[in-house]
């Protein structure tokens, strides 16, 4: 059987923790007096912790002390925390464990490709660690996505080579990451901001056994 490696990020694809990050950097930008929208919510999905608050500070046209920064990179983290942990496997997201399932039923290699800090600690929380055969995460990178660097050592992982990588991801700079790496790149999300993607699909419920047979034996 041909084997592909399936590479899943895990906010907003796995789980709705798009939304929890979203939350706490608005309450932290409101506390910093700067205006922070949807839109630009969008450019901080599949960004680092560091990054997301660095392009935050810019948009308001601040600029914090070094030892501010970390407090508050801190504070960020605590409250993101916060909704975490009462966060339950109601929240993965739909056919997610469908998908998964399917995927293992035909033997192909699963990694986790996050550049959360939080993503083995949330995998748990929803008990779907043990579906997964590596996981690359926030903690194992040096450079951020659309660097490919994290999907890149997740095929690694799986001894699988880039061209045979499949990668989902809900976020601009993660199928920017894919594409750079060669891999099939599956939006999960609107056609309009992820249209760089090889396919794009509003969630897991619209993707068929028979586009994954596709994706296997291609
Ligand atoms: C990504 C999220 O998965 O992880 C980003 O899309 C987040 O919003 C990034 O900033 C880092 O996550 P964490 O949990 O380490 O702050
Ligand atoms: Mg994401």
């Amino acid at each position: 059987m041909n084997k592909k490696g399936f590479i899943f990020d895990l906010d907003g694809v796995i789980v709705d923790t798009a939304k929890y990050h979203f939350l706490a950097w608005q309450k932290l930008a409101k506390t910093l007096e700067i205006n922070f929208t949807e839109e630009e919510n969008e450019q901080l999905k599949g960004v680092s912790r560091v990054r997301s608050l660095e392009k935050i500070l810019a948009w308001g046209n601040k600029t914090i002390p070094e030892t501010k920064f970390m407090e508050l990179m801190g504070k960020k983290n605590d409250d993101y925390l916060s909704h975490i942990s009462k966060m339950t496997k109601s929240e993965i997201l739909p056919d997610v464990p469908k998908i998964l399932n399917y995927l293992i039923e035909k033997q192909q290699p699963i990694a986790l490709g996050s550049a959360s800090k939080n993503a083995r600690h949330i995998l748990e929380r929803v008990d779907l660690k043990k579906n997964f055969d590596a996981i690359v995460d926030g903690n194992d990178v040096s450079k951020a996505k659309p660097d490919p660097e994290v999907f890149l050592n997740a095929a690694k992982l799986l001894n699988i080579d880039p061209e045979n990588c499949i990668v989902f991801e809900d976020s601009v700079a993660g199928v920017e990451a894919a594409n750079v790496a060669r891999m099939v790149s599956i939006g999960i999300g609107s056609k309009s901001v992820l249209g760089h993607a090889d396919y794009v699909f509003n969630d897991f419920t619209e993707i068929s056994e028979g586009f994954l047979n596709t994706l296997i034996n291609n």
